[in-house]
């Protein structure tokens, strides 16, 4: 196919811009040389905007695709455990045995956290969000595992930082609950697999055995998998823009966790759950689909909708057979806040705004409902897709660092405050 070129007029300025093409997906206007002729481009929200080139995530949301390194969300859901896909993301390939092997020892050996970061629990407010204690400590990590030895520009180093994050942000976010509840801090333990580390950190304490079950864990690990990363979103963004001044990985993921929280973005899974709690009854989502759908109201049927995907969400059908699963598992099919979802999903696919703007249910809708079924209280729901989203966050970071062009993040603006004019005296 031949090179494609973008002509641009601008007044009298005539340019031919380069278009750039990835393997797959659209094409991208390289508009990096227009500063040089004094022009910006404009793309609020960057909906138009591809920021980078990268090798990890392709999402195609006309058709409803996720791939990680070219291994489609399905088949990967299907045959892969958490720490596989985390692998995946940041290595290139999923682990061979040996691999896997070293991958999953050095990530126990790293799921302990520092005694003194205790303190830096016990500094909070003792009903702290979960996602506020896991902001703070996560950036207070730096003080702990980084110094002038840890090189962000050598690999290895990297590597390490990463293995550090991925191992310890669930043993963060556990504690981050243990904290706001009272209880005390349970330790990871080196028999158990990822996934149930995390279960058993979350409920079990000095009287309480947590008794694993394999649905569930199956089920938590699907959530994990389901969110370990989803290309250039608000977070991953963030923690790209942070990264590319050279800050310690840290200081970059808790950005991305702080970025995260939001109900446009993680915090969806919360806000689901809470608006569920409100309309409390079927006889009253006619009222809520009326205020979604009026401008002067600034309510948004939560769980539904996406910036890319415009006809189904891939995760959102995974995550809806992975609750049937789980709901079956529990003898909680009759749930009511399950029935409430399933109907208000009904009436929202079937009403005219819903249709003709394509918002469908996106991951976050089911996840929250799943969650709620485990037993994870809502304040969790979002420091759950924090620790499954520190996989692709640190492979996005050292992608970034990886690549030799790579420069610090520096957007413009089109300036619409006052022209220069004199201080007064006063
Ligand atoms: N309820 C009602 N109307 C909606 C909704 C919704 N959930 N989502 C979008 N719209 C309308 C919006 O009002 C706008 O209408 P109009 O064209 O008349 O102004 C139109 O649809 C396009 O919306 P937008 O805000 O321009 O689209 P966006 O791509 O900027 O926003 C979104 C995407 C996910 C932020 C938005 O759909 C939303 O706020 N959804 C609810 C929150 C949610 O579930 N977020 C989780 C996303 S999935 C997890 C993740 O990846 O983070």
């Amino acid at each position: 196919m031949a090179k494609l070129k973008a002509n641009i007029n601008v007044d009298t300025l005539n340019l031919n811009l380069p278009v750039l093409e990835g393997t797959v997906g659209y094409p991208a206007i390289d508009v990096s040389s227009l500063h040089s002729h004094g022009i910006k481009t404009f793309d609020p929200g960057f909906s138009s905007t591809a920021e980078c080139t990268s090798a990890i995530t392709f999402v195609d949301g006309g058709k409803g695709e996720l791939l990680h390194r070219g291994h489609p969300i399905e088949q990967l859901a299907e045959k892969c455990e958490f720490l596989d896909i985390a692998y995946l993301l940041f290595n290139g390939e999923l682990p061979n045995s040996r691999e896997k092997t070293i991958f999953t020892n050095s990530i126990k050996e790293h799921s302990l956290l520092h005694d003194q970061l205790t303190n830096i629990f016990r500094g909070f407010r003792r009903d702290a969000h979960p996602m506020a204690v896991m902001v703070g400590v996560v950036g207070s990590m730096s003080a702990f595992y980084f110094d002038e030895t840890m090189k962000v520009s050598n690999l290895n180093h990297r590597k390490l930082s990463a293995q550090r994050l991925i191992a310890k942000v669930p043993t963060i976010a556990a504690w981050s609950f243990a904290y706001s509840n009272g209880s005390p801090f349970v330790y990871p333990k080196e028999e158990l697999s990822y996934s149930e580390n995390f279960l058993n950190m979350m409920f079990s304490g000095p009287n309480v055995k947590y008794l694993q079950n394999p649905i569930i864990t199956k089920a938590f690990e699907k959530i994990l998998i389901l969110h370990a990363d989803h290309e250039q979103n608000a977070s991953t963004s963030t923690v790209r823009l942070v990264g590319s001044s050279g800050a310690n990985p840290f200081a970059c993921i808790a950005a991305g966790i702080a970025s995260l929280w939001g109900p446009a973005h993680g915090g969806a899974n919360e806000a689901t759950l809470k608006m569920l709690g409100e309309i409390k009854n079927e006889r009253r989502i006619g009222e809520y689909i009326k205020r979604a759908k009026d401008k002067s109201d600034n309510f948004r049927l939560m769980g539904f909708g996406h910036r890319i995907y415009k006809n189904k969400d891939p995760r959102s059908i995974i995550m809806k057979a992975t609750c049937y699963e789980v709901l079956d598992e529990l003898g909680l099919r009759n749930d009511p806040i399950f029935k409430l979802a399933l109907k208000l999903e009904k009436i929202a696919l079937e009403d005219d705004y819903f249709v003709k703007k394509k918002l469908y249910p996106n991951v976050d809708f089911y996840s929250g409902i799943v969650m709620k079924a485990l037993g994870i209280p809502n304040s969790m729901f979002t420091a759950v897709f924090a620790l499954a989203r520190t996989a692709g966050w640190v492979a996005h970071w050292n992608e970034m660092l990886t690549n030799e062009k790579s420069k610090i993040g520096r957007p413009r603006q089109i300036y619409t405050g006052k022209l220069r004019r004199d201080v007064p005296n006063l």
